[in-house]
């Protein structure tokens, strides 16, 4: 399909900036509701480390929406309905890949050999062919490739990463990893495409993903084995009835029991929901709010894996996208003792499923026992916006590329396919009911670099001596 619009540059259009600050170019792919994060930092925040110059959807009016808002920051993409076009056309140094995620191999692949650098977000991709597709485009064009794991950036996760490689608890040996998507968050991975796994890998890759990365990076290693259970126990017609809502309709918008369902999505009265979905979805009939007591669902929202790794240590992790309550708790037992982080997002949905107002801050706790002294809670560092402030440090590693990365934040196609190969053995595994290899799904995928540990796991005979620890300062101790 010809571009739209593909002058990527027209007069006027920050044209001084590339004269006096080459800065490298960018585009987008996929123009729903994560591409406004990336669209925001380059029309705002990060307008002045790198220059947008195309846009792609194949739905003309969420294109027209991003269009508009680039607009009115004073650019001017080029904006396409077909990715090769754009490719062909604008050629940007760096693609932003936000696309459904079994979208997410093709795009990359077809960038990479078109010459591009991108960003991609999570998960990598959903099967062992994505996967070996895109280790084989990278290997092929040398191309570089980034996956937005958000959540590694957050300061309390990055505390967390310090405790760990200060090796305050000894030789990790064994993690608990307990994760709850509240009824307001949970719901919503089954009004839409994410429902169905062939459009997710189900929540096993598309949201485990962050976890299973968070695991392999705090610990520094690699995944070996994965025994997985997962069933769909609550999204699931029977509990509509349960909940009388007999009468409920395809989806929100027009469902006889709107007002009674504390599952209901409002897109009417949010602007921003409105522009993305209920306006453009006579283009291509994707509904943002179709009933989440489907029966066509056919993803789990009950999951457990055990996960053995590389180096021997085995965690037990769950997932349930059905609590009353938001978090996560993820307990390390070491050597030399055992840490925990404990995480409450949200306390409680409002009964009409909303959430409450205005939103209480997060509560963060990380205590570290070590054997044979009391038990430490640290001070923690403030927080500011999405997924635990992770969202803002990570869009300034990606656009403004800062050069220190001691905590090894920056997450190459190594650590994306790692961590999605969890999620996709757990798929594997509950097909068969049998443990399953990573190395059976993509052979030879090569290591991530781990941060250097400067310390290296304190011996479990030497004296536990606080000073040695500089995140203990401030701590409280039990
Ligand atoms: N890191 C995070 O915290 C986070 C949060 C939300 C979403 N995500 C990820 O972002 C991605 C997008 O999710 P979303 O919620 O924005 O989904 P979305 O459905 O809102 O947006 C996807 C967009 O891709 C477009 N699209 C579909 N096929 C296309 C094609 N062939 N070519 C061009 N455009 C196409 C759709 O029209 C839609 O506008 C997913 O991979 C998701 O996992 C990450």
């Amino acid at each position: 399909m010809a571009p739209v619009n593909a002058n990527p540059n027209p007069a006027g259009a920050r044209e001084h900036d590339q004269v006096e600050h080459p800065m490298k170019t960018y585009a987008i792919v996929g123009l729903g509701h994560r591409s406004h994060m990336y669209l925001g930092a380059l029309t705002g925040a990060h307008a002045s480390d790198g220059r947008l110059i195309a846009l792609c959807d194949i739905n003309p009016g969420r294109r027209a929406y991003a269009e508009g808002l680039a607009k009115a920051a004073g650019l001017a993409p080029a904006t396409f309905a077909d990715l090769d076009d754009l490719l062909a056309a604008t050629r940007p140094d760096r693609l932003i890949v936000t696309v459904p995620d079994h979208l997410h191999a093709s795009c990359i692949v077809r960038a990479m050999h078109a010459g591009c650098d991108v960003i991609t977000e999570k998960p990598l991709t959903t099967d062992p062919t994505g996967a070996a597709a895109i280790l084989a485009a990278r290997r092929e064009t040398g191309r570089s490739l980034i996956v937005g794991f958000n959540y590694r950036y957050s300061p309390i996760r990055t505390l967390f990463k310090q405790v760990l490689m200060s090796g305050i608890i000894g030789h990790v040996q064994s993690a608990t990893f307990e994760w709850l998507l509240d009824t307001h968050h949970g719901a919503d991975y089954f009004r839409r495409w994410h429902r169905n796994k062939a459009n997710s890998g189900g929540l096993f890759v598309h949201k485990a993903t962050h976890h299973f990365d968070l695991l392999n990076w705090w610990l520094g290693t690699v995944p070996r084995r994965v025994t997985a259970h997962g069933r769909r126990v609550f999204y699931r017609p029977e509990t509509g009835d349960a909940l009388g809502l007999t009468d409920r309709g395809p989806r929100c918008t027009g469902c006889p029991a709107f007002a009674r369902c504390g599952f209901r999505l409002d897109v009417a009265g949010s602007d921003h929901l409105t522009h993305l979905y209920a306006a453009t979805e006579h283009h291509d009939g994707y509904l943002r709010d179709a009933c989440v007591f489907s029966p066509g669902i056919d993803i789990e929202d009950s999951m457990n894996a055990l996960i053995e790794y590389e180096n021997g240590i085995v965690a037990n992790y769950t997932l349930t996208a059905y609590n009353p309550c938001e978090g996560y708790r993820v307990v390390f037992d070491g050597t030399r003792g055992r840490a925990e982080l404990l995480n409450i997002e949200r306390q409680a949905v409002n009964p009409d499923g909303s959430l409450v107002r205005p939103v209480p801050p997060e509560q963060d706790r990380i205590t570290i026992q070590p054997h044979f002294a009391r038990p430490y809670v640290l001070d923690i560092p403030p927080t500011t916006g999405l997924h635990g402030g992770g969202d803002a440090v990570m869009l300034k590693r990606l656009f403004a590329a800062p050069s220190n990365d001691e905590y090894g934040h920056l997450a190459d196609e190594r650590a994306g396919a790692w961590s999605a190969m969890v999620g996709m053995a757990a798929n594997a595994s509950l097909a068969t009911k049998l443990p399953v290899d990573l190395a059976s799904l993509v052979p030879d995928v090569p290591h991530p670099d781990h941060a250097p540990n400067p310390f290296g796991p304190a011996k479990i005979w030497q004296t536990f001596d606080p000073a040695n620890y500089p995140f203990l300062r401030g701590a409280t101790v039990l």
